[in-house]
């Protein structure tokens, strides 16, 4: 009985575990989600010369980045444990940083530099996206 109660409460906490990864997991998704429609919103709004519009959806960027610090990056940049933290939010604080600009660059009228902004958030995005080489949690 006792050894029974042991494997129980251990398959318990696996599975605790486990639960609060695949919920981590399902928030970081669904915030990617968000910043890759924010990001294709500056873009499509970019194209209609629609400033208001660019800044709306930089600002949704800004506000979506939140599971880039709170999830436990270690566990999808596996081979880099121990900078995968640092990582994340280095990404997180440009990302922050460029939107920010990128308003304040419309707010200027200055186009070159808001393209350059634009160019800049996403390159944070894909110097992540290509270390996730399987695609996998570990
Ligand atoms: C620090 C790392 C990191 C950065 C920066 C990052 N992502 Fe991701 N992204 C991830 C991870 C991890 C996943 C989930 C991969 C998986 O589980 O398959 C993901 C998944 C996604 C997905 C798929 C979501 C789904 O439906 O499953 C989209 C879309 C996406 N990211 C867009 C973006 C955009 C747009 C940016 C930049 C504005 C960005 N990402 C920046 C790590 C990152």
């Amino acid at each position: 009985m006792k050894k029974f109660l042991t494997t129980l409460i251990a398959l318990l906490l696996t599975s605790s575990l486990y639960a609060g990864d695949k919920t981590q997991q399902a928030k970081l998704a669904s915030d990617m989600r968000t910043m890759l429609e924010s990001v294709v919103n500056i873009q499509r709004a970019g194209f209609y010369n629609n400033k208001e519009g660019i800044k709306t959806a930089a600002q949704e960027l800004i506000d979506s980045l939140d599971s880039l610090i709170t999830t436990d990056a270690s566990m999808y940049l596996p081979e880099n444990k121990s900078n995968a933290g640092k990582f994340a939010k280095k990404r997180e604080k440009m990302i922050r940083m460029y939107a920010e600009d990128l308003i304040a660059a419309i707010d200027a009228g200055d186009i070159d530099e808001s393209l350059e902004d634009y160019n800049q958030i996403i390159k944070q995005c894909t110097s992540c996206h290509s270390r996730i080489r399987q695609r996998m949690w570990k």
